[in-house]
């Protein structure tokens, strides 16, 4: 079931891609590149957004490469990424070297060599590089290639190009923290984005979208619009879900029963309840059980310090920080640009509160069960 990555009918962001449409312009304009952060917690849609920015950067007539990591810090990587669709010919008038045996002998040239050719390659044309989890980056931080990772991104987070370049990142809520100790420190206005949850009339076009042009009904879709967005909280990765259950239980061409929908909703929050899961995946119970509980004694909306200081009741100072950092690489709980930190979903706090709470019988350890 594909409830990631790019969408099928992808509405609403507005403002995200009219910044994004603006920055591209700007970067042509003052003949000096940017870069742009799509940030938000797992399942807002950054890698949607992404692929649809791509799109506009395409129409524009830019090229566009993906990044892996491995692109920040091996030359040769990117080289090979920046080549793949270009004719050994054309390389060769511009650059006066021969693709093939540039390529065949990368691992002779010098990282200088190859790493000029890389921003040589960028500034030939209007180029849109782009990076997706980029809060994966914190797995370098202790890294030997480190170095490396901050010397691209002091390169190509300013750019100075007469064409037109963007390095676009996505990430969850900490990527630019993750960012700034590699390096970035300095964003232009507008260029970091905290994805939200969707807008209700987005919601229902995605909805109608799948009901209408997906499945063609011919039936009225208002009751089954109001009631799939009354499961979601308006997170597009749960909306996701109830549209492939729609796909998965409606006939093309089908009628809009209400057993049908009883069907879509209940596989619907079955793939909810999966995806929550998944997230807690590797956690002990004791873990989770613990982790709720001091979610459960925090408000909603809570300082991170607070949580620290009740993980220390139970945890050593360096395993609290350990499990922190597992919470919110999972998107278990974010921060947002306000510093202010909360369980992402409110359906994913209940579900964590409903499977792992306080649970009376669990807290008598010495009731003669174990024995
Ligand atoms: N604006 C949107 N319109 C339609 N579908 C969307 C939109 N944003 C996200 N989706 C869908 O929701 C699901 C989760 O989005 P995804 O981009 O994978 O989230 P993230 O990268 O933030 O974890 C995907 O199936 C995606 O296609
Ligand atoms: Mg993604």
């Amino acid at each position: 079931m594909i409830e990631r990555g790019p969408a099928k009918y992808f509405h609403g962001r507005e403002q995200e891609i009219h910044d994004f449409q603006y920055l591209m312009l700007q970067t042509m304009d003052r003949q000096m590149g940017s870069s742009m952060l799509i940030q938000g917690p797992p399942g807002v849609g950054k890698t949607a957004l992404i692929e649809e920015l791509k799109k506009h950067a395409l129409q524009k007539g830019w090229q566009v490469f993906k990044l892996s990591n491995e692109c920040l810090f091996d030359p040769k990587e990117l080289f090979t990424k920046l080549t793949k669709k270009t004719k050994p010919k054309a390389f060769q008038k511009s650059f006066g070297i021969d693709l093939k045996v540039f390529q065949m002998n990368i691992a002779t040239a010098s990282v200088s060599q190859t790493n000029a050719l890389n921003e040589a390659l960028v500034l030939s044309q209007p180029t849109l590089l782009y990076l997706d989890e980029a809060q994966t980056l914190h797995d370098f931080l202790d890294h030997p290639d480190r170095p490396r990772i901050t010397s691209f991104l002091n390169t190509y987070h300013n750019l100075e190009s007469k064409k037109g370049f963007v390095l676009l990142l996505g990430g969850l809520n900490h990527s630019q923290e993750v960012l700034q100790q590699l390096g970035i420190s300095r964003w232009n206005t507008g260029t970091v984005q905290h994805l939200k949850r969707l807008e209700p009339t987005t919601e229902s076009q995605i909805i109608d979208d799948w009901l209408m042009k997906e499945i063609k009904t011919k039936d009225d879709p208002t009751h089954w619009i109001q009631q799939i967005s009354q499961k979601t909280d308006g997170w597009p990765r749960h909306l996701q879900s109830y549209c492939n259950a729609i796909s998965q239980y409606v006939a093309k061409g089908g009628h809009l029963t209400n057993e049908t929908l009883h069907q879509v909703i209940a596989y619907g929050d079955e793939l909810k309840k999966k995806n929550y899961e998944e997230r807690c995946f590797g956690l002990s119970r004791k873990t989770k059980q613990i982790i709720t509980s001091v979610i459960q004694s925090l408000p909603e909306a809570f300082d991170i310090e607070d949580m620290m200081e009740a993980f220390s009741k139970t945890w050593s100072s360096e395993k609290a920080q350990d499990i922190y950092q597992k919470i919110l690489s999972r998107g278990i709980i974010q921060m947002d640009q306000a510093g202010v930190s909360s369980v992402p979903v409110p359906s994913f706090r209940s579900f964590l509160i409903e499977h792992y709470g306080k649970d009376r019988s669990r807290e008598l350890p010495n009731h003669g069960l174990s024995r």
